[in-house]
């Protein structure tokens, strides 16, 4: 069996030589991994396409696939196994009766609507940055940006913001097994929260998505409690890591093509474009979540059994020169820029127009407010999240010529 490195820091932080390197083994390739142990990953964008729109073919619940529970582990703690049951782990129809229950909070016109909403919290970032003189992009900003507006979203009230922000802050900086303990702690703590959040919304209703959620539960028994607490929880988990390694990576790479950046700051209207450029160029979410084969079955010239686990490598689709010219090129203007960074079929992320408005406005603020804006240590310096499937910078240290308080509006 071939052996790729897709988890050093130099894999991190230039992805391109291994993703080469798996693709020339074949669209479908078996890998050994840690904990998951024997999987395939389908690496070209043909595959991965077939991949993510095979349904019938492979199964997100493993219990469609001859195991089980929903995870395939026997082993899972019932705590991540109540967790774990969300739409994105279970297939049609239990997925679409939970998606459907959100659909419409993150469709691309009540996304569109809450750009002033997104630019008055990364305003608020960057002042908070400017008067504590910290920074690292990562810790100030691309963090914290996606967690303060989800938070809004769910219509949590301001001073639970901070406590769920900080437990959730400190649940995604977690990067070692070791850390196990630490996080099954931490989730404790926010089913507890989250539990009585949804007792006091049932009886004091507030906006936000929380109480839709609680609501949808007493209106024809469609949510249980649990299904709840699994949603919630996979709306920030899902919906906050993403985002902020999109954001710091975009930086970091617009940094480190000064062109791009020029082009960018002189011609603003490229930035959707650019943006979703700089997600192919950086696959922050480098694979899927597994699924199952359903049954014995050949796919892309590759014998699979029935519950044999597959991850589509979306980074490698996203590199593959049979669709895109010169993939590993930064390229603005790209105009074929359709790329496979949100997955794909029924699983297509839900939150996808959000987290696009998310990083183009953290894109315009930011370089608005510090158009001079530098890396403050050389780019080979940065240590790089260590977790699979995952790829973002741990801290980002920027450096700002001249840089003085300044007002909101500036
Ligand atoms: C740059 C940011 C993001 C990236 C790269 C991303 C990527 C993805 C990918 C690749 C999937 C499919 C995974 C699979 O097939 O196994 C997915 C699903 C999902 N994403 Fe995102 N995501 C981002 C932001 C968000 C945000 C902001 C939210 C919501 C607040 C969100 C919520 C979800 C949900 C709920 C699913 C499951 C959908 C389903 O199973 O039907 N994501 N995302």
């Amino acid at each position: 069996m071939a052996r790729f490195d897709f988890f050093s820091q130099d894999a991190k932080r230039n992805p391109f030589p291994a993703l080469r390197a798996v693709r020339e083994a074949g669209p479908l390739v078996e890998v050994n991994f840690p904990i998951v142990g024997k999987a395939y990953l389908a690496t070209t964008w043909a595959s991965v396409g077939d991949f993510l729109k095979g349904h019938d073919l492979f199964a997100a619940d493993a219990r469609n696939a001859g195991k089980s529970n929903v995870l395939g582990f026997w082993w899972a703690p019932r705590m991540v196994r109540i967790l774990a049951q969300t739409m994105l782990t279970l297939d049609d129809p239990d997925h679409r009766r939970l998606r459907k229950l959100v659909d419409a909070p993150f469709r691309r016109d009540r996304i569109e609507a809450m750009r002033p909403v997104v630019a008055r919290i990364a305003d608020e970032l960057l002042d908070e940055m400017e008067a504590s003189g910290d920074l690292d992009l990562v810790r100030g900003f691309a963090r914290e940006l996606p967690l303060r507006v989800i938070s809004e979203m769910l219509g949590l009230e301001a001073e639970e913001r901070q406590r769920v922000t900080q437990w959730m802050s400190e649940f995604s900086s977690v990067t070692s097994i070791v850390s196990v303990a630490r996080i099954l702690q931490i989730i404790g703590k926010m089913m507890n929260y989250f539990r009585a959040e949804f007792a006091r919304r049932r009886m004091d209703p507030r906006p936000g998505l929380v109480t839709e959620l609680v609501q949808a539960e007493a209106d024809g028994d469609r949510l249980s409690e649990d299904e709840l607490l699994a949603m919630v929880f996979l709306l920030f988990i899902a919906g906050h890591e993403t985002t902020t390694h999109l954001i710091s990576t975009s930086v970091l790479d617009l940094l480190e093509h000064p062109d791009q950046l020029d082009l960018l700051k002189s011609d603003p209207s490229i930035m959707s474009n650019a943006v979703e450029e700089l997600h192919r160029h950086n696959s922050p979410v480098q694979a899927t979540k597994p699924r199952m084969a359903r049954r014995d079955m050949d796919f892309h010239g590759v014998h699979l059994k029935q519950g044999d686990r597959v991850f589509g490598l979306l980074a490698s689709a996203n590199a593959d020169p049979a669709h895109f010219a010169d993939p590993e090129r930064l390229d603005l203007r790209r105009n074929n820029v359709r790329h496979a960074g949100y997955g794909g079929g029924m699983h297509l992320c839900l939150g996808m127009h959000l987290a696009r408005v998310e990083t183009e406005v953290a894109l315009e603020r930011l370089l608005k407010r510090w158009p001079s804006l530098s890396l403050a240590v050389p780019a080979g310096q940065l240590r790089w999240l260590p977790r699979p499937g995952m790829r973002g910078p741990m801290t980002l240290p920027l450096q700002v010529a001249g840089l003085r308080k300044r007002s909101r509006a500036a």
